[in-house]
């Protein structure tokens, strides 16, 4: 099954006619016979009768399966299968004893929004830049009512039909959709997670503005961003790369993402954490084997990238719309 439309009638205000539309286009596009798009799908698909009876989402690893519950032929399978899916950029995850050490110890991040998370028992929340649907999992152990997850890249989708086909949670859905797609979705979550998206935004105030109609009233936004120092609300604006990354438009302050917010409609808007980025928590590892934080860092000077900019801060910011 790529896509279930069954979770709309949890969207009454939706464009259900649109989402429809873009459901069917996007089906063609994943049963493309295109040789990369097959073999990603025959990889997610490879084993399709196991389905685990242990889920634990409340630790730093997702984890989904114990190693017993599988045999010998499966594991080697898996295993197969999970490594064709480097590069592991978010993480960590446990599946059926296969431990995927990801690029990102994203369970850091998780952590520094716990004091600040609402609660999410039968919720309906949005996810935006879902990649393979760590924080998805993670937000299913407060049994929300729903997530939908928005990622618009074919390999994040087929990670995360993997994992879910394992752990069968009718609950998460992932759309091949972008955050530029959130003006369907009319008054339609109560919690929406914007991490790591905005700086790779052309204008990132309308796409704060699209997100607050997407949201129902008194809803919950939960920002998290890349940010350089400083108190002034000011903005650097990269003229190519910024810490090698292409796409990079706006790297705000703290103050200026919390005005970008309030001028978007937000109310009650804090930042409630701010720190230095390392190469503790973002780094090379056997599961993601590309350049990492050390790589976009000046060697001889820390506070700075590579092109010579202020090294990245990560700032969190809460709103209510
Ligand atoms: C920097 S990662 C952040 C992932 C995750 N939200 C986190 O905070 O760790 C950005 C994610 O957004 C996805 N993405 C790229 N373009 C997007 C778009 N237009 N709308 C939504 N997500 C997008 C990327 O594929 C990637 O998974």
């Amino acid at each position: 099954m790529d896509f279930n439309s069954e979770y709309y009638q949890l969207l009454p205000k939706a464009n259900h006619t649109e989402l429809l539309k873009r459901q069917q286009e996007n089906i063609k596009r994943l049963t493309s016979l295109k040789k990369g798009i097959r073999s990603l799908r025959e990889r997610a698909d490879c084993l399709p009768h196991l389905k685990a009876a242990h889920l634990d989402f409340s630790g730093d690893a997702v984890t989904i399966g114990k190693a017993d519950e599988i045999s010998l032929a499966d594991r080697d399978k898996l295993l197969a299968a999970l490594k064709e899916f480097m590069p592991w950029r978010k993480g960590p995850f446990s599946i059926f004893g296969v431990d995927i050490d990801a690029e990102w110890r994203s369970n850091r991040k998780w952590d520094r929004l716990l004091p600040v998370l609402p609660d999410l028992k039968d919720k309906v929340i949005a996810d935006v830049g879902s990649n393979n649907g760590y924080y998805m999992f993670r937000m299913q152990h407060y049994n929300p009512k729903l997530v939908v997850g928005f990622e618009p890249y074919l390999h994040h989708y087929f990670t995360f039909r993997m994992l879910n086909g394992f752990a069968g949670c009718s609950n998460l859905e992932l759309e091949l959709l972008g955050v530029e797609d959130l003006g369907l979705f009319t008054e339609s979550f109560d919690v929406v997670f914007l991490m790591g998206i905005l700086y790779h935004r052309i204008s990132p105030v309308d796409c704060l503005k699209e997100i607050k109609k997407a949201m129902t009233p008194g809803g919950t936004l939960i920002v998290e961003s890349q940010a350089i120092p400083g108190q002034e609300p000011v903005a650097l604006f990269p003229e190519g790369r910024y810490a090698k990354v292409p796409g990079t438009y706006f790297v705000p302050t703290g103050t200026c993402v919390k005005n970008w917010m309030i001028r978007a409609g937000f109310s009650q808007v804090e930042i409630f954490c701010s720190h230095e980025m390392n190469s503790d928590e973002q780094r090379r590892t056997d599961w993601m084997d590309f350049e990492s934080y050390t790589d976009f860092i000046d060697p001889q000077n820390p506070a700075l990238t590579v092109e010579g900019y202020p090294a990245p801060l990560r700032v969190f910011l809460k709103g209510i719309s």
